[in-house]
Formats: C-alpha cells, structure tokens, sequence
C-alpha cells in the first residue's frame, strides 16, 4: 500500500504518519526527516537544503524526487509506505508516479488532514521535536527528553513565526494544486477532518483505509 499523507505544516501529518505505518506493517518515509538529519550531519544534501528549509521555502524538486528513487528502491519498502510530505508540487507529483511505474506500483491513495489556520499557528507555536527520531511534541519545552527514543527536544528553526507564515503561502501557492493533478489522475483521495485528539485522527485514517 503506497499512501500520500497530505496537509498544510502542522497538520499532523508526521504525528499521524508512524501509527498509520506501524499497523500497516510498513516504513515511514518523511522528505522533512530525511533533510533534518541531513542538514544536522553536515552531508552535501543537508547543505543543498539548509537555508531553503529555514525560511520555510521548499527543496528543489530533483532533490526530493532523488531521495524518493533511492528510498523507494530499498526492499523494505516493497510491501509499500507512508509518504509524509513528500509530493509538494505537481513537477513531483509527476516525478513520484513515473518512479512508481517503474516498480510495478502506483499511488494507492491521498489522505489530506483538514484543520483551520488558527489551529495550526497554534500547533506550531508549540511545538518542539525530538531532534534524534523526529517525534513532535507539543507543550513541551527544549532540553527535555523524548518519550519513544530519549533524544534532546529542540525547536524547529521554521517553525518561527515568519517562517511559519510564509509555509502556509508555500503550501496553498505550490501544494495545494497537487490535489487536483491527483483527481485528475484518478488517484483515491480522502478527506480526514485532522482535529480532536491524536489517536482519534489516527482512527479516521485508518478507518479511510479500510483498517479499522
Ligand atoms: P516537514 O518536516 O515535512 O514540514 P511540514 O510539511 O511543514 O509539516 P510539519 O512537520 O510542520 O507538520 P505536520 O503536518 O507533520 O504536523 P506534526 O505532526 O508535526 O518539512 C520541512 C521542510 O522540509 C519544508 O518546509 C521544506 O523546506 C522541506 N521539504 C520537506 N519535504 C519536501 C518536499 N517534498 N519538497 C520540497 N521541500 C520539502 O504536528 C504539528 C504539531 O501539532 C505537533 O506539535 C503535534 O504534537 C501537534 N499535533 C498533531 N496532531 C494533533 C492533534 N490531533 N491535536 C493537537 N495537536 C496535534
């Protein structure tokens, strides 16, 4: 099963993308994750995608579509995977469905988690990730340690508020329209209202997925 989790910064996409994984017996695989620890190992990746990931820019599109090849070719991803965040223009979109193609597969379906603004600026005024398993947090302060994996939680450098609000113009200027080359490809997309409590959320996307 190969899904596209979908939605604005601070949507709950990355919060919602590890459980829906785990029961569906398949890897995780977050664009987001995989530049952050780029960027903090020094690679030639991480300095291609520093200072665009700050101001809240996106990554250029070769770059994404790079690390989806290789990730996507690995055999633990052969029984499929949750993308987080990883189609966020349509040049990948398109770049995603010919990688795909060539694996046999094709994307099963979109879920796109629906939350208000206000909602949102809130989520990512306050919250804090762990810096070593990416897990996010919300209402905990930096220096503290993280549940799953006891790394140190850190802020996000573009969850600033000008880097915030400049996401939120890149996603409805460039991502947003990716919905509507999925419709008209045919894709299966569903609608998760993405607000109530974490593990509700988790319920709707599983349930939207046919594994209650
Ligand atoms: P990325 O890390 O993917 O950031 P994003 O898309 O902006 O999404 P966020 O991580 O901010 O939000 P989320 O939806 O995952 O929400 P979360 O679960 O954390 O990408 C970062 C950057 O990398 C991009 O800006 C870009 O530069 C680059 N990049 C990555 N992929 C790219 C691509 N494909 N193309 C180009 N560039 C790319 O939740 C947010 C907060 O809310 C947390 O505190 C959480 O605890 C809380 N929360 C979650 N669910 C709930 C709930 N139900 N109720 C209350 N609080 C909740």
């Amino acid at each position: 099963m190969l899904i596209v989790l979908f939605g604005p910064p601070g949507a709950g996409k990355g919060t919602q993308a590890t459980p829906v994984a785990e029961r569906l017996g398949v890897p995780k695989v977050a664009t987001g994750d995989v530049l952050r620890a780029a960027v903090r190992d020094g690679t030639a990746l991480g300095l291609k995608a520093k200072a665009a990931m700050e101001r809240g820019d996106l990554v250029p599109d070769d770059v994404i579509l790079g690390i989806m090849k290789e990730t996507l070719a690995k055999p633990e991803s052969s029984r499929g995977a949750i993308l987080d965040g990883v189609v966020r223009t349509i040049p990948q979109a398109e770049g995603l469905s010919s990688i795909v193609a060539e694996l046999g597969r094709k994307v099963d379906a979109v879920l796109t988690f629906e939350v208000p603004d206000d909602e949102l600026v809130r989520r990512l005024s306050g919250r804090t990730v762990c810096e070593k398993c990416q897990t996010p947090y919300t209402g905990r302060e930096p220096g503290t340690r993280c549940d799953r994996c006891g790394g140190a939680l850190v802020r996000r450098k573009d969850d600033e508020p000008e880097a915030v609000r400049n996401r939120l113009v890149v996603y409805r200027t460039q991502t947003a329209p990716v919905l509507d080359w999925y419709r008209k490809n045919g894709t299966r997309i569903v609608s998760i209202d993405a607000t109530g409590t974490p593990d509700e959320v988790t319920k709707r996307a599983l349930g939207a997925l046919g594994r209650p």
